[in-house]
């Protein structure tokens, strides 16, 4: 189970595909941003032995994820570059707690949220993409996505639990949905529909 709040609304997936070169560019910088996000844990707390391998790891599939998307790119013509990002990932994580270890599990949930998304939205894509090649490469995608929400939810378990984790997730959920109802639609992965 992906622990969404709620489920992303059927006509996305058509509206997005409409504007397929805004999409591509756009889901790119998110796998970029995934790499980053995970590098950037790897700062923060390299005295935290448990998350470094496997955020390590988690990285290395993300890059692979965005060199993947170049390619994609490159065979569509289309050009990677400078890009104005869906505020969806920074209202997500304005709720992170300030304090330690608090903030660190608000992270952790707050990731493993993003990727729950991007998975629920790549199965979406994968449905309604009618080109098979990119429906097969949404769906190779979800799988590794799905997999990443757990290593996040395992890691936020390893920090607290299972009662606070569950009821914090929840908490983050609802937000999450809400933000994502409100961010304005302009071919990002992650922006709802307007
Ligand atoms: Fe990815
Ligand atoms: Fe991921």
């Amino acid at each position: 189970m992906l622990a969404l709040a709620a489920a992303t609304d059927p006509a996305w997936a058509p509206r997005a595909l409409g504007r397929l070169g805004e999409l591509l560019v756009d889901h790119a910088h998110c796998e970029k941003k995934a790499a980053g996000t995970a590098v950037q844990l790897l700062f923060r707390y390299p005295q935290r032995a448990a998350l470094l391998a496997p955020l390590s790891k988690l990285a290395r599939e993300e890059l692979v994820h965005f060199e993947q998307m170049l390619a994609l790119l490159a065979e569509r013509g289309l050009a990677f570059g400078r890009h104005r990002p869906s505020p969806y990932a920074g209202r997500l994580r304005e709720r992170e707690r300030n304090r330690e270890p608090e903030r660190l599990l608000d992270t952790f949930l707050c990731c493993a949220l993003i990727e729950a998304r991007s998975c629920e939205r790549f199965g979406l894509l994968a449905e309604a993409a009618e080109d098979p090649t990119l429906a097969g490469f949404y769906r190779r995608l979800l799988d590794a996505e799905a997999r990443h929400h757990g290593v996040y939810l395992s890691l936020a378990h390893s920090l607290a639990p299972e009662a606070e984790v569950a009821a914090r997730l929840r908490e983050l959920a609802e937000h999450e949905a809400a933000v994502l109802a409100d961010a304005r639609f302009s071919g990002h992965l992650h922006s709802g529909m307007h």
